[in-house]
């Protein structure tokens, strides 16, 4: 797989920050907005909580900053309160959408169909996809991690089975037992992992642009490490990325 394209860092913020102070916070960081938009080689994306999608978008405005949500509906429209919609997304400005992430698989139990749903409706209405897979400890300790991923990805695989081709879908690796816990895995162990993601799309890379993405508790200390592995092409970051200053050094770490 090529992976000369530019490289990607995901500001996943959760539910971290409430609208004034997502909005405070952007307002605030506009010269670090200006200085992260220079780094023409790492393109970055900030993924607010939805009620700030709008607001942060305007303030992206001028940047070549891009911006995400956290996750989208697998229909299309009508009746389903609570949900909010790949298109409406779109309209609010939005170029990526992160799906299946472990905190929203934990909550809402969502089958293959849904989550191949959500991917058709994201790449139907423009939005990238950034699917999360990962194992548990327990998992990883059970020595099952390619099985559990492999059978994450069947969403996936179904999905491209129905997308046209020449479409872009993101991979993030996110070990369940990574994330927000200040543990991550060795290197070459992510490496090895993206090996394995690269052989299971073999017969699909030459239609899709396939990006492989690694997250979990990283941070302006250890970022320089991942960009290191030969087939990363970004990072989603939670925590961390809700500090300008810390998700400037994320990206700066890229580049050097
Ligand atoms: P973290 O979260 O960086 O806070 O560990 C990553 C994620 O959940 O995407």
């Amino acid at each position: 797989m090529k992976q000369n394209a530019a490289r990607i860092v995901v500001a996943n913020w959760k539910m971290y920050l409430s609208y004034n102070e997502a909005k405070d916070r952007i307002e605030k960081n506009a010269d670090t907005l200006q200085e992260l938009s220079d780094f023409v080689n790492c393109k970055t994306v900030i993924c607010p909580s939805a009620e700030s999608l709008a607001v942060i978008h305007s303030a992206l405005q001028k940047t070549n900053l891009l911006l995400g949500a956290q996750t989208c509906s697998s229909f299309t429209s009508g009746a389903y309160t609570g949900q909010i919609s790949a298109r409406s997304l779109a309209e609010i400005g939005c170029s990526y959408c992160i799906i299946a992430h472990s905190e929203e698989r934990a909550r809402t139990h969502e089958n293959d169909q849904l989550l191949q749903n959500k991917i058709e409706q994201a790449i139907a209405n423009n939005l990238i996809p950034i699917f999360c897979i990962g194992e548990t400890k327990e998992q990883f300790n059970a020595g099952s991690v390619h099985d559990i991923l492999e059978h994450q990805l069947r969403p996936v695989l179904a999905a491209l089975q129905k997308i046209e081709a020449g479409k872009t879908i993101y991979i993030a690796y996110e070990p369940v037992w990574a994330i927000g816990t200040g543990k991550i895995p060795q290197a070459d162990y992510i490496q090895t992992v993206f090996e394995r993601l690269d052989a299971f799309f073999v017969s699909l890379s030459a239609q899709y642009a396939i990006g492989f993405l690694y997250g979990g508790s990283v941070d302006e200390g250890n970022a320089g490490k991942f960009w290191k592995i030969a087939l990363l092409r970004g990072l989603l970051i939670g925590k961390a990325s809700t500090d300008f200053q810390t998700l400037k050094k994320i990206v700066l770490s890229s580049v050097e």
